[in-house]
C-alpha cells in the first residue's frame, strides 16, 4: 500500500534544523499577536492552510501567545485540517506562562518545564511537539535543573523530540550544551532569535561561534521587523495594522518612527524598494529573502494576519534565487548596519 500523504512540497526549500536530522521549510509560520489575538476562528485555519498549500511544514507558537489562546486556536485549526502528524513540525515555548501570577506557573524550573509543556499540549490537542523552546533564559533556576527538565520532557515523557533556546546569550547556550555533555543529558539544538535587516548584531556576531562549533540551528523571528520592512509604515500607521492594533505594546517603536533614527529606517526601506522592484518583487519579499540568504538561518518564521500575506511572502523564494553576493552587498550598503566581526588579528580560519 502506498503511503497516503497530504503534504505537497511545491517549490518550497527545506533546510536541516541545525545539526539535527529534522527538515524544516525555509519559511515557516508563527502565531504571535495574530492567532488567538487579532485573528480568531476560521481565518486561523485559512492561514495555516495557505501556508501548508505553499509547502510550509513548520509552525510555531508559545504558551504565552495571547495567554494560551494562540495554542487553542492553532490546535483547533490543526484538528480540522487533520494533516498526518508525521508530515508537519510544530514548536511551542515555555517560560512566560499564560498570564497567571502564582510562583510556579512560569520560569524554567523543572516543574514549569514539565507542567507548562503538558498544558500547552492540552491546548494544542497534541501528544507531542517536535521542538520545545525555553522562551527566555531563567537566571533564577540552576542551569543543570533547566537542562534536566528539558531532558525529562524528551527522554522520559516523550512530549517533544528536541529542545531549543530563545533569546539566550551565546554564553548561556554554551553552558547548557556543556552541562548536557558532562551529565549525559540532552543538549539544546536550536535558538529562536530576532533577526532582520534592522536587528543583526547578536545573530551575526555573538552566535557565530555556535554555528561553527555546534551547527546550532535557528528559527528566526520578526523577519519583517513586525511589518516595518514591508513599507506599510512609510507614511504613518495604517488602520488595522499590527502597530495600530497593538499600539500600547509597540508604543516605543511607534514613537521612534518620529525621531531621526526612525525616519532613517523608513528612508532605508524606501531605498530597498527600488532594488526589490528591479528584481521583480516587493520590499517585503526582498526583506524575507535577505534573511533567508544567511545560511545560518534554518527557517524564517513568517507572521501573517491574512492568507494573502502568506501568498505574497512565499514568493520571497523567487527573490532569494536572484540574490547574488553583489546584490547582497548593495542591500547591506543601504542598510549601513553590518556589525563588525570579532577581531581575529589575522588568525581566523
Ligand atoms: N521567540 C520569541 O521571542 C518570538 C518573538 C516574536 C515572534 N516570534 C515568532 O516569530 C513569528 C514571526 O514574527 P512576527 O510575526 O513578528 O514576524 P514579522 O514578519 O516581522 O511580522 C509579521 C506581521 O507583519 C505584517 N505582514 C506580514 N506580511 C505582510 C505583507 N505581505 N504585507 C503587509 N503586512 C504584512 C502582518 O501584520 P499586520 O497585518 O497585522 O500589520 C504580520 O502579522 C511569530 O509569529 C512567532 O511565532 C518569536
Amino acid at each position: 500500500m502506498p503511503v497516503e500523504t497530504k503534504f505537497d512540497p511545491k517549490n518550497m526549500q527545506f533546510r536541516h534544523l541545525g545539526a539535527t536530522g529534522l527538515k524544516v521549510s525555509v519559511l515557516s509560520l508563527g502565531g504571535w499577536l495574530t492567532y488567538g489575538g487579532t485573528v480568531k476562528g476560521n481565518p486561523v485555519k485559512d492561514c495555516l492552510e495557505a501556508a501548508w498549500n505553499h509547502g510550509i511544514n513548520f509552525f510555531d507558537t508559545a504558551e504565552v501567545y495571547s495567554n494560551g489562546e494562540c495554542e487553542l486556536e492553532m490546535g483547533k485549526a490543526l484538528q480540522e485540517l487533520n494533516w498526518p502528524r508525521d508530515e508537519y513540525v510544530i514548536s511551542t515555548k515555555v517560560f512566560f506562562g499564560t498570564g497567571r501570577k502564582e510562583p510556579n506557573t512560569r520560569g524554567l524550573s523543572r516543574k514549569h518545564v514539565v507542567e507548562g509543556l503538558k498544558s500547552s499540549l492540552k491546548r494544542l490537542q497534541l501528544d507531542y511537539v517536535d521542538v520545545v523552546f525555553a522562551h527566555r533564559p531563567d537566571p533564577a533556576t540552576p542551569m543543570k535543573e533547566i537542562v534536566e527538565g528539558f531532558t525529562q520532557v524528551i527522554r522520559n515523557l516523550n512530549l517533544a523530540y528536541y529542545w531549543g533556546t530563545s533569546e539566550w546569550s551565546a554564553r548561556q547556550i554554551e553552558e547548557a550544551i556543556q552541562i548536557a555533555e558532562r551529565y549525559n543529558l540532552i543538549a539544546p539544538v536550536v535558538e529562536q532569535p530576532q533577526y532582520n535587516a534592522f536587528h543583526r548584531e547578536r545573530f551575526e556576531v555573538e552566535y557565530a561561534p555556535l554555528f561553527k562549533q555546534y551547527g546550532y540551528g535557528t528559527t528566526i523571528w520578526s523577519p519583517l521587523a513586525s511589518g516595518l520592512l514591508t513599507g506599510k509604515y512609510n507614511e504613518g500607521i495604517p488602520k488595522d495594522s499590527r502597530f495600530s492594533n497593538n499600539s500600547q505594546f509597540f508604543n516605543d517603536t511607534i514613537k521612534e518612527l518620529e525621531t531621526p533614527k526612525g525616519k532613517e529606517k523608513i528612508e532605508k526601506v524606501k531605498k530597498l524598494t527600488a532594488i526589490a522592484e528591479r528584481l521583480g518583487g516587493s520590499t517585503t519579499q526582498l526583506a524575507l529573502a535577505w534573511a533567508a540568504y544567511n545560511q545560518n538561518v534554518s527557517t524564517v518564521i513568517l507572521g501573517a494576519s491574512k492568507p494573502e500575506q502568506i501568498d505574497e511572502n512565499v514568493k520571497s523564494l523567487e527573490i532569494l534565487a536572484k540574490l547574488t553576493p553583489e546584490i547582497k552587498k548593495e542591500i547591506d550598503d543601504i542598510l549601513d548596519n553590518a556589525p563588525k566581526p570579532v577581531a581575529t588579528f589575522g588568525r581566523d580560519r
